[in-house]
């Protein structure tokens, strides 16, 4: 497909549309993702949210609409072959990968990734040893993945992800199951991905975290997308305020989690 290519946006979705049967999952959903940006997709349980992201990621294929990725269609691609145009997906649920590992799995995803000047330049162990420093796995790379704490299993998965060299992460719920201090370390990571230029989409329920992480929202609901917005417009939207966030939304800004 010829597509005029807007180097300032990186992901596009045109009218992504999912059916289960008579149940339309995801309904229509357009929208773009800016180069650097994060964007948050927040909205209840059931709303089409991981049904979105297996879309995009090549995990499920849509009724109709386009993914467009960096100006390439990659609509109904595979999974792997999404992965090369440079689009990698955390899991909602990371769970260990019995006797691997982390060095293994790191090294593993790396190796099917997209080619890599890094890595090829410098060798898999370098290449390996600046993603484990980054996301502060360094004493754990020689470590069973049975014997990580949730934590450092989910830290683990996001560096999975970036082995295969992404620009543009998907984050399913990357704060589900950890503690405040936890939420806090995993942010100040995400910080510093988005710092050397990793665009991100992201959804989760911990909104205040999301919050001070993502430049807009987008609010889904059974299917649709009910607002997208800044985050500040987005928790003062009736519509959202009905579907979502109820009394939440007051306390958005000042709550510590
Ligand atoms: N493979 C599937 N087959 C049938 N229905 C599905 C399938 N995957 C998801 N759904 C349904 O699609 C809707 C959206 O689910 P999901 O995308 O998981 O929502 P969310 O991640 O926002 O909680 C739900 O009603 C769910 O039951
Ligand atoms: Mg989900």
């Amino acid at each position: 497909m010829s597509t005029a290519i807007d180097q300032d946006v990186i992901l596009e979705v045109r009218g992504l549309t999912r059916r289960f049967g008579g149940l339309v999952a995801v309904n229509d959903i357009s929208f773009q993702v800016r180069r650097g940006h994060v964007l948050g997709i927040i909205g209840p349980n059931g709303a089409g949210k991981s049904t979105l992201f297996n879309l995009i990621s090549g995990v499920d294929r849509p009724t109709s609409g386009r993914v467009v990725m960096e100006g390439d269609d990659i609509t109904g691609k595979s999974s792997s072959a999404v992965v090369h145009h440079g689009v990698a997906k955390t899991f909602q649920l990371a769970s260990p990968m019995p006797h691997m590992t982390v060095r293994q799995i790191l090294s593993l995803a790396a190796s099917s990734s997209r080619p890599r000047a890094r890595a090829r330049d410098r060798g898999m162990d370098a290449y390996i040893g600046e993603i484990a420093e980054e996301l502060g796995l360094v004493p754990l790379l020689d470590a069973y993945t049975e014997e990580l704490n949730v934590a450092a299993l989910r830290l683990v998965d996001i560096g999975r992800a970036l082995a295969t060299d992404p620009a543009l992460l998907l984050l399913d719920e990357p704060f589900s199951s950890l503690s405040q201090d936890e939420i806090e370390r995993v942010s100040t990571v995400l910080r510093e991905l988005r710092a050397r230029g990793i665009t991100m989409v992201m959804v989760e329920h911990k909104l205040p975290a999301l919050m001070r992480l993502v430049d807009e929202v987008i609010v889904m609901n059974f299917g649709e997308q009910i607002a997208h917005g800044a985050p500040r417009e987005v928790v003062e939207n009736e519509q959202v305020i009905e579907a979502y966030l109820g009394t939440k939304a007051t306390r958005m800004f000042d709550a510590p989690s």
